[in-house]
């Protein structure tokens, strides 16, 4: 029996422990930055807080210009979206020969999910709920950035997100934060290893501080408003989980907190980050947010760059209002040169930790760029872990896995394309190389079977919508063939057919910045398609392309087999072959409450109770808190994902039924294999906590094991309770465990458990 992963709590806290190292003052580190910045002008100093875009990928209207005159000039900190050794070589070089004191710079990149062998979308990725995993597709994604010359990126983004109108959703973890804070210190841990300064580890940036999940509507730079009790207790814990673990950046968000837009939030920055949570590192905006906040109503361009310094920013991404205005609010006194040194400080120790001081080259090697990065182990590792990532939605009468044999219809508009299979976010990415469905299931079954291919439909009846939602170079390329013409050409190979494979949904740029929706179901002549397709009355499997949480009531009404593969990667045909056929039992759990419609949103599993819940069973009930006209159920809870074989699960058996502050209990389950392959399965355990000062949520996550069974076969699962398991912030902000009665469930998501009582005394 093996179990893949042992996230038991009492692990997870000496983990947690582990990572958090003794805050002791580097006093070489000191003393090298001190004698640095005594020999600094102020306009050397104000240099080193600005962050210019290489222009590789960028995402906002200003972008840097004359960048090699800035350098010259000592006006630079760091590059981003700049990339290569030579590239990156030659702009170094500029710094660290051409200015005063050679100060070397920080070259930065969005490497979110992967940086040439691209692993699932950050929301797919979640879905393995296996750590292990994802600290590797980080390790690697290091690996490969820093082989081309970068040391520097804007990753983990942690915003816990409840809607999924919200294009960014897809860049997540999910709703959940204990899950999110584990995914958290598995990134961090995986781009920054052991040691910064080592050439193949790059300082991560844990993004974006604060709350930017939380936009209202879920349009992207929303206005955000909440009470600090959630904040705390549900919004919060992975960006700090993310600090423990050590990151070297914390990156601001776009949206405002309390009234106060992020970027200038002294109390986020300055007194919870670096006053509560002790952060050390560096703080950098987002795009141009410094500029934005003239928008926002906070002032002029220098009334906006002081507040931004004042609240504990260091480092001015693009906008230059730092580099513009900082020193003449300095001669005005509308901000103190202890600010400026204490901003140019952070950044300084970022470069003087990343070993830059030593070898500014370090980052810089075309042997390493030529033999490490889309390497076949690479490739390899993209291909397991976009496979676990998959979530079977559905297989009514085993429909899947299929075999590779007779005639397989291939049908729709993801079907036949590579550059959208990376995803969102894949700026470092080479589109022309990633696997299309259609090509892993060729290679796949050789000659063993015959698959037809049609497109069956554009990405969407409105040609200008499909126009928006394929940016960044990942067309669909569209088919001007009318709607008809092309379904009747799918439903003419679907005839020849046994089965039909329709690969549908959103395309890449339907998610990401920018990219919010208000309809977040499979689009009007996809849908049309898939209706006409199961009209034939041949088994169809639904292979979806998601970047959010669909809305797939109708689908999960009438197709026999839905498999969810987000985007899945360099990987993806062959990963999706690997798990149509049957060669990898797909495990992969949901970390979204998928809703029944947009008017359920938001929608999600550790919800309050409020004073008039429904009664079990029931879907309405006149002066109770729900809706006329549909259920109060999504249609797929977090945590859920079927498998190719099934588990069962005993009832849960407790060490004790109480016990007191300092003690633990333990609770345990038997889960056995009752199908016939082997198959991995995420054991979940979720508390509620039944009476407290402050009302709680119905359940929470707070513990999980990913482990695999043969067909048959069982396993105990342990999981230890301590009293740190039920704390919470209290109304005074105070993180405490309240003695009473609690809930344990243990089951294979969150609405199918197992459940006991026990006491806190
Ligand atoms: C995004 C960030 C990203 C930055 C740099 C911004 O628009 O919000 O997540 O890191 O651009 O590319």
């Amino acid at each position: 029996m093996k179990s893949l992963i042992t996230v038991s709590l009492i692990s997870l806290y000496i983990t947690v422990s582990a990572q958090i190292k003794p805050v002791l003052p580097d006093t070489k580190m000191d003393k090298f930055v001190t004698g640095l910045l005594n020999k600094m002008t102020i306009d050397e100093k104000i240099g080193q807080l600005n962050l210019l875009t290489g222009g590789e990928a960028t995402t906002g209207s200003v972008v840097s210009s004359d960048v090699e005159a800035k350098i010259k000039a000592g006006n630079v900190g760091g590059i981003f979206s700049m990339s290569s050794p030579a590239r990156i070589r030659k702009a170094q070089e500029i710094a660290v020969s051409q200015t005063r004191l050679k100060i070397p710079i920080l070259f930065g990149m969005d490497v979110i999910h992967g940086y040439k062998t691209m692993f699932p979308i950050p929301l797919g990725l979640s879905c393995t709920w296996n750590m292990k995993l994802i600290e590797r597709s980080a390790r690697i994604a290091a690996t490969e950035a820093s082989a081309d010359g970068l040391n520097w990126t804007f990753s983990p983004m942690v915003d816990i997100s409840r809607d999924p109108r919200w294009g960014r959703v897809s860049e997540g973890s999910g709703e959940d934060p204990y899950l999110g804070s584990q995914i958290a210190m598995a990134m961090v841990k995986g781009y920054q290893g052991d040691d910064l300064s080592k050439n193949n580890t790059i300082m991560a940036c844990v993004k974006h501080f604060a709350l930017y999940g939380a936009g209202e509507a879920g349009r992207d730079y929303n206005t955000v408003d909440m009470s600090r009790v959630r904040m705390y207790n549900e919004y919060l814990p992975p960006y700090k989980a993310a600090v423990d673990a050590g990151v070297g950046s914390v990156m601001t968000s776009f949206n405002e907190i309390d009234g106060i837009p992020a970027t200038a939030n002294k109390w986020l920055f300055t007194d919870l980050l670096r006053k509560q949570w002790g952060f050390k590192g560096m703080v950098v905006t987002d795009y141009t947010a410094i500029n934005e906040m003239i928008d926002h109503g906070m002032g002029d361009l220098q009334q906006v760059s002081a507040l931004a310094l004042k609240a504990g920013v260091d480092m001015d991404m693009v906008g230059e209002g730092f580099l513009t205005t900082l020193n003449k609010s300095l001669q005005q006194g509308k901000i103190t040169q202890k600010q400026i040194d204490d901003a140019c400080r952070k950044v300084l120790e970022a470069k003087y930790k990343l070993g830059l001081f030593n070898d500014p080259y370090r980052y810089c090697s075309e042997e390493r760029a030529a033999n490490e990065i889309y390497t076949e182990s690479n490739r390899r590792t993209a291909r397991e872990i976009a496979a676990e990532s998959f979530v079977l939605l559905k297989n009514d009468r085993n429909v899947l896995p299929i075999k590779k044999s007779g005639t397989i219809a291939l049908v729709g508009p993801l079907a036949n394309n590579r550059a959208n299979m990376p995803g969102t976010w894949s700026v470092s990415a080479d589109f022309s190389k990633p696997i299309s469905v259609r090509e892993g299931l060729e290679s796949a079954v050789g000659n063993n079977a015959r698959i037809l291919y049609a497109r069956g439909s554009n990405l969407t009846e409105d040609s200008l919508l499909e126009q928006r939602a394929t940016m960044f170079g990942k067309s669909l390329g569209r088919d001007n063939r009318s709607d008809e013409a092309l379904l009747n050409e799918a439903l003419n190979i679907a005839s020849q057919s046994d089965v039909i494979v329709a690969a549908l949904g959103e395309a890449a740029e339907m998610t990401g910045e920018s990219a919010s929706r208000t309809d977040i179901g499979i689009p009007d002549v996809q849908r049309k398609l898939l209706g006409a397709l199961l009209k034939t009355g041949k088994p169809v499997v639904l292979v979806l392309f998601a970047g959010r949480p669909m809305t797939l009531a109708w689908e999960q009404q009438h197709v026999p087999a839905i498999l969810n593969v987000w985007f899945p990667g360099s990987e993806a045909g062959t990963a999706i072959a690997d798990v149509l056929f049957g060669d990898v039992n797909p495990s992969g759990k949901l970390t979204t409450t998928f809703p029944q419609n947009v008017g359920q949103i938001p929608l999600y599993y550790n919800h309050k109770n409020t004073g008039r819940p429904l009664a079990d069973g029931q879907w309405f009930q006149k002066f109770r808190s729900n809706f006329l006209d549909v259920s109060n159920d999504p249609v797929y809870p977090f945590g859920f994902g079927l498998s190719y074989t099934s588990f069962s699960y005993s009832d849960i058996s407790l060490s004790s039924s109480s016990f007191k502050p300092g003690e633990k209990i333990t609770a345990f389950v038997t889960v056995t294999n009752s199908g016939n392959r082997t198959g991995k399965e995420v054991v979940q355990m979720y508390i509620r906590d039944m009476v407290g000062s402050i009302t709680r949520p119905v359940k929470e996550l707070k513990g999980f094991q990913k482990i695999e069974l043969k067909a048959g076969e069982s396993q105990k699962v342990t999981f230890t309770i301590s009293a740190d398991d039920l704390k919470f912030y209290n109304s005074d902000l105070k993180f405490v465990a309240e003695p009473g009665d609690f809930k344990i469930f243990i089951g294979t998501n969150s609405r199918d458990v197992k459940e006991a009582d026990f006491k806190l005394l």
